[in-house]
């Protein structure tokens, strides 16, 4: 047995839920880029806080309180090491990260100057750019997906003249493409713009050194790296950080209220308004934990090759699959049959226990681009092993000799 096999099936022990059946079927899991599963430390860490510490934080002298601050503001700490961040401010997930930016930062910085996006983005990435667009005219401006998957940088370089912002995503939701997030940020900084950088996808597979790219916001959630959901967060630089004004106001936010008005925290806490999400920040914290016993370069590669092979295999049985599977791509193969509908063939895996997505994974643009309105999404994770792969495709064939 390879030793990675070893490795393998270790980690799948940690996962409780991969112990049950779907329709009478092992569970084969396979909705990664959706959301991951969560280990049972991450579990434990939760149900620990509800059984044993559960209170407010930031509000009371009491004992739980303590803990629970503690443990929130221990999260913190942890996102901004395993990042390299200069301030971390936590929200419901990517989506609401990026509006915070949109609202906090964008509403009084970028004065009316064009924002480049990309075509490539997850709606997150693009509706919140849109609406302030709508409130103060900026233009939108989008760098189209080339034939071969990568983004046309020469029209990014073309498009970058007078912005104030490029948002870009760091790794495709739907074509696992790892975009030059380097280059980008080198030639947005140049001209002045800054870069948000989405982050949902590639944080999961990647330990993403924010200070060493020099990425101005950065947007990412739990629940895609073994985190539970309801929990993100928006990284950002000190510069940018000082920039950014209060979005929501309420508790916690404030350092003083009379009726006449109110002054601000000058910290993180000054954009987290209202009672936080303390049990998922503490069991976010638990699932860095994990991951950091784990080696995740040794396991991109891992996943990548079960990713290639999967891609070479649905190719041979005539089907198109959107990706390149390139060195630092994800493990997602998104694929479609020239005939079956994928909604269809969604159904007929989850009958074999078999999870994956369909739909235009809320990247309509990019399906616009490729001609096409869904795929079926299969993304693997570090939990997925070769044999997960080869009973996928097993059920694959199964499913063609049947119905195609
Ligand atoms: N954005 C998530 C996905 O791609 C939900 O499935």
């Amino acid at each position: 047995m390879p030793t990675y096999w070893v490795i393998e099936l270790a980690i799948q022990d940690d996962f409780p839920i991969l112990q049950r059946l779907v329709n009478g079927h092992r569970l084969i899991y396979l909705d990664n880029a959706a959301t991951t599963q969560k280990p049972a430390i991450v579990i434990d860490a939760m149900n620990d806080y509800y059984t044993k510490h559960n209170a407010n934080v930031h509000r009371a002298v009491h004992t739980l309180a303590g803990e629970a601050t503690d443990g929130y503001e221990a999260c913190r700490d942890a996102l901004k090491t395993w990042f390299r961040a200069e301030r971390c401010i936590l929200t419901s997930g990517t989506t609401e990260a990026i509006n915070l930016a949109a609202h906090a930062w964008g509403h009084s910085q970028l004065k009316g100057r064009p924002i480049v996006l990309t075509e490539m983005e997850h709606h997150s990435d693009i509706v919140p750019w849109q609406m302030l667009a709508e409130t103060f005219g900026n233009e939108l401006r989008y760098v189209p997906v080339k034939s071969d998957l990568t983004l046309d940088m020469e029209a990014f370089e073309a498009s970058i003249e007078g912005a104030g912002l490029v948002c870009v995503v760091h790794t495709s939701n739907v074509l696992g493409v790892r975009n030059p997030i380097e280059e980008i940020i080198r030639i947005a900084h140049n001209h002045g713009a800054k870069v948000l950088l989405d982050a949902a996808q590639g944080a999961p597979h990647c330990q993403i050194n924010m200070a060493e790219l020099g990425a101005d916001m950065m947007a990412l959630s739990a629940h895609k790296m073994c985190g539970p959901t309801g929990i993100g967060c928006l990284l950002v630089n000190e510069e940018t950080f000082q920039e950014m004004q209060p979005f929501m106001g309420g508790g916690d936010m404030i350092e003083t209220v009379t009726l006449e008005g109110s002054t601000y925290q000058t910290n993180e806490h000054r954009f987290e308004a209202g009672t936080p999400r303390i049990a998922e920040a503490i069991g976010w914290n638990a699932a860095l934990t994990y991951l950091g016993t784990l080696d995740l370069e040794q396991q991109h590669g891992r996943l990548l090759e079960i990713a290639r092979h999967v891609a070479q295999e649905l190719r041979s049985m005539g089907m198109t699959v959107y990706g390149r599977h390139d060195d630092d791509d994800s493990s997602v193969v998104s694929f479609l049959h020239p005939t079956l509908h994928s909604e269809d063939f969604a159904h007929l895996l989850d009958a074999r226990g078999v999870a994956v997505r369909t739909g235009h994974h809320c990247a309509q643009p990019l399906l616009n681009r490729l001609g096409i309105t869904g795929t079926v999404r299969a993304s693997f994770y570090i939990y997925n092993t070769m044999q997960d792969a080869e009973e996928f495709l097993m059920h694959v064939r199964n499913i063609l000799e049947r119905f195609a």
